[in-house]
């Protein structure tokens, strides 16, 4: 049986707990759907304050909706559009403080208040993004930054693998 056990208390120290669990997990799977239903789980778990934990995968040139938890969400998104789609055309993270101050904000949620997209890309191709979002303004900072983008660099291994679609 999988399991995922995060006991930390600080932001840190969850992340801590979690990324090593995680990249154990998605090693031994080859299947990328597999990978990303169980870590937007995990993350969902391990983060109660996560209102929408998911991926958005790139289909034939636009994000469509992957596995995730979390309320129905919009299920296409171009490039260069909203935070997903800026952060994949732009292949860089973006932490929002207050979504209502970005402009192109694409609303999923009405209650999402801010949000951090990290694009799922090996320097050569954007194959997604992992997208977050909080009911609080400036839950995002640079410590989710750095352990989101290690979890995303943890999945993309297996994915590539298996011959990801762009
Ligand atoms: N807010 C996102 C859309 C996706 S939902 O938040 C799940 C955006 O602006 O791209």
């Amino acid at each position: 049986m999988e399991t995922i056990t995060v006991n930390g208390t600080t932001k840190k120290e969850r992340y801590e707990d979690l990324v090593p669990q995680l990249k154990a997990l998605v090693s031994g799977e080859a299947d990328p759907i597999a990978n990303l239903a169980n870590v937007s789980a995990a993350l969902s778990m391990a983060f109660p304050e996560f209102l929408w934990v998911g991926f958005y995968l790139m289909r034939e040139g636009e994000l469509v909706l992957g596995p995730f938890q979390g309320s129905v969400a919009c299920t296409r998104i171009k490039l260069g559009r909203g935070v997903c789609g800026t952060s994949a055309s732009r292949r860089e993270s973006i932490i929002v403080e207050d979504v209502q101050q970005f402009p192109g904000h694409i609303v999923c949620d009405p209650a999402s208040r801010s949000e951090i997209v990290v694009p799922m890309s090996d320097h050569a191709r954007v194959y997604g993004v992992l997208d977050v979002d909080s009911g609080s303004i400036a839950t995002f900072d640079i410590t989710d930054r750095k352990y989101l983008e290690l979890i995303v660099s943890a999945i993309i291994t297996p994915m590539l693998a298996n011959g990801a679609k762009n």
